[in-house]
């Protein structure tokens, strides 16, 4: 599958401007396209009891479940400015349950895999050990 991280990255973007960040001030943008070929998106949506914002990938793992179902084939994130955003440690971990085998992320420093950005994930297998 050829990824178009141009259009992901536009998707991220226009995610990020419907961001509801008042507190942080800091709108993120995620999206993704899925095994089955869609693009979903999602931002952050924080609350005035600052622990229980939503972060941008929540946001979009829940319009994976809504719009359908499928898998995460390739994934990237937009700060305020636009710029290429790697998902924090909590987030790797919400993305990976729901990855491809192989799922690509755009980083700061390139595409990397999930694996990559999460080695020794903990997964639904690790739950049946
Ligand atoms: N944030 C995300 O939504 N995703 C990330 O990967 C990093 C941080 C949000 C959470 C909070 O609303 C704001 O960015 C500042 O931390």
């Amino acid at each position: 599958m050829e990824i178009d991280w141009v259009e992901l990255t536009a998707a991220a973007k226009a995610a990020m401007a419907k961001a509801y960040a008042p507190y942080s001030k800091f709108p993120v943008g995620a999206a993704a396209f899925t095994t089955d070929g869609r693009t979903i998106s999602g931002a952050n949506v924080e609350n005035a009891s600052y622990g229980l914002g939503l972060c941008a990938e929540c946001s979009l793992v829940s319009e994976l479940f809504r719009t359908g179902c499928g898998k995460l084939a390739a994934f990237a994130c937009a700060d305020g400015n636009g710029e290429p955003l790697l998902p924090r440690g909590r987030c790797r971990e919400i993305l990976y349950e729901h990855s491809a085998e192989g799922m690509l992320l755009q980083t700061t420093a390139g595409i990397k895999t999930i694996q990559e950005v999460l080695p020794e994930a903990f997964g639904p297998e690790d739950l049946s050990r």
